[in-house]
């Protein structure tokens, strides 16, 4: 039997049918009960803005899926550059269609020399890496002009491949610039993550030859943060789209989303409390303090996961191998001690509250040697493939523009009073 529920207007008597697919109500089926009335759902905490075969998450099982691929599986066996492949395609490659793949992703790594030297060049010598690369996605888009043709496959293709590609050379440009060193140019000879350390670390050597435990640590760290459905800076790319800005424009804005501490600077909010932590002994006081309202515990908590993220599970792992080249973070053992009291405690237990994607992922990235401020840049680099798979998506589902109504809460019509007057 196909599942529906049945509503009564009590003001008419009248009632209707409605039928739940996917999972979900229309919310065009509810109006026509409840004409003029909105649904009201600040943060959209129940509302499914679309519908979607990206990515496939549940939050209380801990369960997060690509294209119907399990993440750990993907992290274990995939590399980020498939993974982006998969999530745009919808299938994983064949082997020449990963070459080819591959291969145009590498040709598209170098960014205009005016982007580098006269736009990221004119900074503040102390600006934000974040705040550079949110403003040079922006610029590319008056370097590609055809990038308008949203709906010609071939433009289309060519903006997405050129923002996969060049978001490493952005990110690690923005570093050098935010360190006072020389840019560095992609090493095409290089995979995917190994070009970004590359470009990030590169300095007299003639060829950087990253450690391979660090770049596949990297690239892991790439795979677990492709996608993750409609966040706040995926639902940013596609309200942006939806006006048929150009991608660029719309990716700006995904960039712009994830810049908060709500969002992609989670773990640089983690890093800095357990800094400020200081000392083991410190963790019982610092739990205490938070319970009782002064502040969060950083890297905890989740509006979709009620459980452990699954992501945050492979991320320890990762971190114990990373380790064992960079050595210990310090901080890592009052992370453990974190985790473990509040794991148990009452508070967190009945909010459902667990370590998520962010808890652990900066211990890696400070013990790589990435700047705290560079956290939310690694973050955009391999989340770029899932706004893309999205805005695509959106497009050709012929999606309506995004425009929500308002329950308006100001003051009721008045007349104007000249500035003497008031
Ligand atoms: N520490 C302490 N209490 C918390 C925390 C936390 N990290 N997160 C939620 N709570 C409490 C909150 O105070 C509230 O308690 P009460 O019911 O007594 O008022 C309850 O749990 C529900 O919180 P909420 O703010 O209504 O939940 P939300 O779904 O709106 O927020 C969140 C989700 C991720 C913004 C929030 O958990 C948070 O601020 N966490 C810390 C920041 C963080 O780690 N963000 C990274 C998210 S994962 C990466 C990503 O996807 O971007």
């Amino acid at each position: 039997m196909a599942e529906s529920i049945t509503i009564t207007d009590n003001r008419t008597g009248e009632t209707v049918e409605l039928p739940i697919v996917n999972g979900g109500v229309a919310a065009t089926e509810w109006s026509k009960v409840l004409p003029g009335v909105w649904f009201y759902d600040p943060g959209f905490m129940s509302t499914a803005a679309c519908e979607s075969a990206v990515t496939y998450l549940d939050g209380d099982a801990g369960i997060l899926r690509y294209r119907g691929y399990p993440i750990e599986q993907l992290a274990e066996q995939s590399t980020y550059l498939e993974v982006a492949y998969l999530l745009l395609h919808g299938e994983l490659p064949s082997e020449p269609e990963f070459v080819a793949w591959r291969q145009e992703i590498t040709m598209h790594t170098f960014i205009h020399e005016n982007v580098r030297k006269r736009f990221l060049d004119g900074f503040h010598y102390d600006a934000h890496p974040m705040g550079m690369l949110v403003s040079a996605v922006a610029a590319l888009s008056t370097f590609y002009l055809d990038a308008k043709q949203i709906f010609d496959p071939t433009s289309r293709a060519k903006q997405i491949t050129r923002l996969i590609a060049k978001m490493p050379t952005l990110a690690a440009a923005a570093h050098r610039f935010s360190v006072g060193m020389p840019f560095v140019y992609p090493d095409n000879s290089l995979d995917f993550p190994a070009n970004f350390l590359s470009m990030m670390w590169k300095v007299a050597e003639p060829h950087f030859e990253p450690d391979p435990v660090l770049t596949r640590a990297l690239d892991i760290l790439f795979i677990l943060h492709a996608d993750h459905e409609q966040n706040c800076s995926t639902t940013a790319m596609r309200v942006v789209g939806s006006s048929h800005a150009d991608p660029y424009s719309a990716c700006a804005a995904a960039c712009a989303a994830l810049y908060g501490p709500r969002h992609g600077g989670a773990n640089e909010a983690v890093i800095r409390m357990l800094t400020e932590i200081g000392d083991i002994e410190n963790v019982p006081a610092f739990i205490e303090g938070v319970k009782a309202g002064n502040g969060r515990l950083q890297g905890f908590g989740h509006r979709v996961y009620k459980s452990y993220d699954p992501r945050a599970k492979i991320i320890k792992r990762t971190a114990d191998e990373v380790f064992e080249v960079t050595g210990k973070n310090p901080l890592l053992d009052i992370a453990l001690r974190l985790e473990e009291i509040a794991l148990s405690d009452e508070y967190f237990v009945s909010r459902k509250l667990y370590p998520n994607v962010d808890f652990y992922s900066g211990l890696i990235y400070q013990a790589m040697g990435f700047p705290l401020d560079m956290f939310p840049v690694l973050f955009a680099i391999p989340r770029t493939a899932g706004w893309l798979a999205h805005w695509q998506e959106m497009l050709d589902q012929d999606s309506k523009i995004a425009r929500p109504r308002q329950l308006y809460i100001g003051p009721e019509t008045r007349d104007y009073v000249p500035i003497t007057a008031r």
